[in-house]
């Protein structure tokens, strides 16, 4: 509780951005002062460093800052899922809706293989629509998500309740209303 408290004191709250009634919650100066970069990957480092996984995947953008530190830590390596064009090889794709627009997110068809078990990481939950679309290629994929893990979570917009929904198991430091 106390490092969840950290940490949420730690992201700054940018209103109507990226537009008007967007309460824009901003990562930035949590990862710019390296004590609180620190406390918050020890975080996820702690939580999964005995779980069985086999890679970690990351989402375009803000779950590469993450996801690839906390791979490295783990000693897994760590599979990019992107924004649409951005992969150079054969990609499975998949469309969904954000709180400020839709989307399309895609990770190449050799990133994972039948039976891996992945820990996916992204910054922040909202809708919902990305973390369940980036579960969705990795599971065409046959990929398991074990957990989704972010460090925000913003319940109000549903997003977490479609994941348990879906019996995804979702791990979040800190919440914002
Ligand atoms: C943000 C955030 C999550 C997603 C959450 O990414 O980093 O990936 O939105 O929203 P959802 O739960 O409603 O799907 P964004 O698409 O803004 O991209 P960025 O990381 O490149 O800024
Ligand atoms: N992604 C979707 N909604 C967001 C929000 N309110 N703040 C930061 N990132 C987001």
């Amino acid at each position: 509780m106390l490092d969840a408290n950290y940490i949420r004191d730690r992201i700054r709250t940018v209103p109507d951005w990226p537009q008007p009634g967007v309460q824009f919650r901003d990562i930035t100066p949590l990862l710019q002062d390296r004590k609180s970069f620190r406390v918050l990957v020890d975080i996820f480092v702690h939580r999964y460093m005995d779980q069985q996984l086999d890679v970690v995947a990351g989402i375009d953008a803000r779950g590469f800052i993450l996801g690839a530190v906390v791979a490295y830590e783990l000693n897994l390596g760590f599979v990019p899922i992107r924004k649409k064009g951005k992969l150079p090889f054969q990609t499975v794709s998949e469309d969904y809706e954000l709180e400020y627009g839709s989307a399309t997110v895609e990770l190449h068809a050799d990133a994972c293989k039948s039976g891996d078990r992945v820990l996916l990481i992204d910054d922040l939950i909202a809708t919902g629509g990305t973390l369940l679309a980036a579960n969705r290629l990795l599971n065409r994929l046959g990929a398991q998500v074990v957990e989704a893990a972010v460090i925000v979570d913003l319940p109000e917009l549903g997003g977490s309740r479609l994941i348990a929904q879906e019996q995804i198991p979702l791990f979040t430091v800190c919440q914002f209303d």
